[in-house]
């Protein structure tokens, strides 16, 4: 088991590199189980989830194969099965995603019910209700989705609430069903058109991805493709706010300005400089934080995977400031753990009232989730003293190197070994 140790203070300084996304990775990894040929994706990012993704193919007989660090080839002609036991679904809640896949592929799935962050309730009934649509029946039997068709049948299927995860798995089922599929209230993000293009390079028609209204040709077959994963939106959203917040100046590398217009509005709005250029974006700190409101929506919305990280600077902004979860029930978990930190925060449901306080200090927290580890990780940063930060899985989860790109940009942080029991190996005594 590892930990984290932050010795705060320092302003992070110069380039970063973003990886490829991690959301839209572990979408496309069991889309190619559409194919039944062998897919070659290219900008995949090096973290537990996707590991644990191709994992749960290689389980199922397909071949991955490595061809550099962020480069894989993934032969699925050798699947043979249709089932995904719970031993490898625990700990990835986009394993519901191998059910749309499944579905599209063999007309049947059994996948066990996902794991993944503790949001509060994370119900999959829109999921089942688009399966229904299509004419798969779909029931959960011993933590097992069991969802099986004759055939899948285009339909219109209207979302009664915005969800990546409904409009992913339904565009999964969707793209060999016979006839046509109009998704209507569709997510928009930006995961939700990679995995339409990276669909659309096997031979599927899909269009409309980006917008609310997403239109599914069926067609019969798909083939093998070479796609490359675009760069991760709350990756780079990450690093910009650590940027602003320990008054540094970055140049962060390999982005899509335009998916991180909600941030850069956030963090200009809190008193930094943003500037855009073609896959670049460079953010310069204030000296001073102005307070600011934050509502989280679905895209373009301010990002609620974004929430805790943007929440760590208003922790010391001049002021009082509102943070409105628009998404998940329970997303404040991590107050608890800056509270801890000297930070002044009082949470209602889901509205938290931030009073900026002068400071932060160091001292041993959680990372409770992959983006409140994010979040203790900047509040680190800034921190005064040393800040030790537990649980650290979660962060591996989702970015890459995180310890080397910090410290790369002038941080001090290291990970450092700690037994199941506290202790320190090599520790005196
Ligand atoms: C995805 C992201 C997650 C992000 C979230 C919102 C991945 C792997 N994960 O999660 O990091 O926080 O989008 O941007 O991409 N809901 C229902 N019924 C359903 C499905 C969802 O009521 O069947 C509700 C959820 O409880 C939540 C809201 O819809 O309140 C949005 O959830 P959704 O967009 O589905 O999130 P995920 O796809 O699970």
């Amino acid at each position: 088991m590892e930990k984290l140790v932050i010795h705060g203070g320092n302003r992070l300084t110069g380039e970063v590199e973003i990886s490829g996304a991690k959301n839209a990775a572990v979408a496309i990894i069991p889309a190619t189980l559409l194919a039944q040929d062998v897919c070659r994706i290219e900008n995949i990012p090096n973290i537990s989830d996707v590991i644990c993704m191709e994992r749960i193919l290689t389980s199922m007989g397909a071949v991955v194969r490595y061809i550099n660090k962020h480069t894989i080839e993934i032969d699925t002609k050798p699947v043979n099965s249709y089932i995904v036991p719970h031993e490898m679904t625990k700990k990835l809640r986009a394993s519901y995603y191998l059910i749309g896949a499944l579905l599209g592929r063999y007309n049947r799935a059994k996948v066990s019910l996902p794991g993944g962050c503790d949001f509060g309730v994370r119900p999959i009934d829109l999921h089942i209700k688009g399966f229904e649509l299509l004419g798969a029946t779909a029931a959960v039997e011993n933590g097992m989705i069991h969802a099986y068709a004759e055939h899948l049948t285009g339909s219109a299927v209207y979302m009664d609430k915005v969800s990546v995860g409904a409009t992913i798995n339904v565009m999964l089922a969707a793209v060999k069903a016979r006839g046509l599929t109009i998704i209507e209230n569709a997510a928009k993000e930006p995961h939700i058109v990679d995995l339409a293009n990276f669909l659309n390079a096997m031979g599927a028609d899909i269009r409309g991805a980006g917008t609310d209204v997403i239109k599914i040709h069926g067609v019969s077959t798909l083939h093998g493709c070479t796609y490359s994963i675009i760069p991760d939106q709350i990756e780079a959203g990450t690093y910009m706010v650590a940027a602003a917040a320990t008054h540094g100046d970055v140049l962060i590398k390999n982005v899509i300005p335009k998916h991180l217009e909600s941030i850069s509005a956030k963090l200009i709005e809190c008193g930094a400089t943003v500037t855009e250029y073609d896959d670049s974006v460079r953010v310069q700190g204030p000296r001073v934080f102005r307070r600011c409101n934050l509502k989280t929506m679905p895209h373009p919305g301010f990002p609620t995977d974004m929430q805790p990280q943007m929440s760590v600077i208003l922790t010391v902004a001049n002021g009082t400031s509102l943070v409105s979860e628009g998404v998940w029930d329970n997303r404040f978990r991590y107050v608890a753990q800056l509270t801890r930190m000297g930070a002044n925060i009082q949470v209602d449901g889901k509205i938290a009232v931030f009073q900026g306080v002068p400071e932060l200090t160091g001292t041993t927290v959680r990372a409770d989730d992959l983006r409140a580890g994010a979040a203790m990780i900047i509040a680190g940063l800034i921190a005064r003293g040393t800040t030790e930060i537990e649980s650290i899985i979660f962060i591996d989860r989702g970015y890459e190197d995180y310890v080397e790109k910090l410290r790369d940009l002038g941080a001090d942080i290291y990970r450092k070994e700690i037994r199941e029991d506290g202790t320190q190996p090599n520790a005196a005594g």
